[in-house]
């Protein structure tokens, strides 16, 4: 019996592309793992009306992770007019399917190395190296939103404010969520002696629900005496990142200011053809490529596979298998430093495999 047993998830468009280059590091570098393929998408909605079907779910309760490569969202109108006619006006609603496992198998942890390569023509600078960790099953993300104000609603302070045809969205920030990402990213910068921890925020104008994660951080900080707390106003960090990107070390954030400030990380950094994301919960963990199915690109083996192979070495680092980690990173630093080969989005013409087979002969 394989040592790991590994949920394999390609979804739609490019990610069984970027999977299968994944997979050719991985067997290079002799994982002993079985591979369990599994259903997520598009797809899988149209036919089921559920783009996560139970099978699914269930075949992650019997593996130790999964590696997931990304699914297609399309709006309301859309996902009803695609399902098989014997599906369509029964009352089937489409949800991310991602965002719905996260919260599923409380996946708390959305963490997001944004590392620059030195030779990436890419890169913003060479000497960019942050940890975003997210929170990543509350905040702005519950899915609690309604249109119109609720009559149970009316009779709270400042909602005489509002309109009653309003749109609404809830954010929850829970102490005990709060303190779990906070406490994580301290961990792991006492770990990586890593000297300073940022907390993203907008406390001054959501007093109550960022003024929770502000003070929990300020409270945890107290406990890390060796390493430097600073906070930030997200719209100022934003600023930071793109001025000075290079004195982060380990940002952490609530489920919404973390998607965004990440997104801007990684395009720091290349982009993203180089933004990878660890799903990681107590027991369990969903590694991927931060990129969504690229439709426009599905097909044609063009995109960079280097998203998706650093993925996979978190999921290494994950399970323990630090050396084959090291190895892997190792072995995409040098591609990129050699530069010879190059996928489009670095102004290359190498395919997705050719990128895989580069980096695997490293290996
Ligand atoms: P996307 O990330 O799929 O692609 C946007 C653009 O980024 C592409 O057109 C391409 O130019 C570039 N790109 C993406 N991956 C790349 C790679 N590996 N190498 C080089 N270039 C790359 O985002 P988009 O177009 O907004 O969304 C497409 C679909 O993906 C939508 O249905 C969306 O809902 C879904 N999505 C899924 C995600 C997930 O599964 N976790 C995350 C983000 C979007
Ligand atoms: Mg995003």
């Amino acid at each position: 019996m394989a040592k790991y047993r590994i949920a394999w998830l390609p979804g739609d468009g490019i990610g069984a592309e970027v999977l299968a280059a994944a997979r050719l590091t991985l067997d290079r570098l002799g994982l002993d793992a079985e591979y369990f393929p599994g259903d997520i998408g598009w797809e899988f909605w149209c036919r089921e009306g559920d783009p996560l079907p139970a099978r699914t779910i269930e075949l992650l309760g019997n593996t130790d992770c999964a590696f997931f490569g990304a699914v297609t969202s399309k709006p309301p109108d859309a996902a009803e007019r695609e399902l098989v006619p014997t599906l369509r006006g029964k009352g089937f609603v489409y949800r991310s399917p991602i965002v719905r496992v996260r919260q599923l198998l409380d996946l708390y942890i959305c963490l997001r190395p944004c590392r620059a390569y030195p030779g990436n023509p890419l890169n913003c600078r060479d000497d960019i190296d942050l940890v975003v960790f997210r929170e990543n099953t509350e905040d702005l993300y519950v899915g609690i939103e309604f249109e119109g104000v609720p009559t149970q609603m009316r009779s709270l302070p400042g909602m005489d404010r509002v309109p009653p045809d309003a749109a609404i969205s809830l954010k929850v920030n829970t102490r005990h969520c709060c303190e779990r990402i906070i406490r994580s990213a301290f961990e792991f910068a006492r770990a990586q002696s890593l000297k300073r921890v940022t907390c993203v925020h907008k406390a001054s104008v959501l007093r109550v629900s960022d003024g929770l994660f502000l003070d929990v951080a300020h409270q945890i900080a107290r406990e890390y005496n060796d390493i430097e707390f600073e906070n930030m106003n997200v719209d100022a960090c934003c600023m930071a990142l793109a001025r000075h990107p290079q004195d982060f070390k380990v940002i952490v954030a609530p489920n919404f200011y973390g998607d965004i400030v990440s997104d801007l990380a990684t395009e720091l950094v290349g982009g993203l053809g180089f933004g990878c994301t660890g799903n990681i919960g107590r027991h369990y963990a969903i590694f991927e490529p931060s990129h969504g199915s690229a439709p426009r690109y599905a097909g044609q083996m063009k995109v960079n596979p280097i998203a998706t192979i650093l993925a996979a070495k978190m999921m290494l680092n994950w399970l323990g298998e630090r050396n084959k980690a090291a190895t892997l990173q190792s072995a995409v630093a040098a591609v990129i430093a050699e530069g010879r080969v190059r996928t489009r989005d670095m102004g290359g013409r190498a395919s997705t495999t050719e990128m895989a087979e580069a980096i695997a002969a490293k290996l």
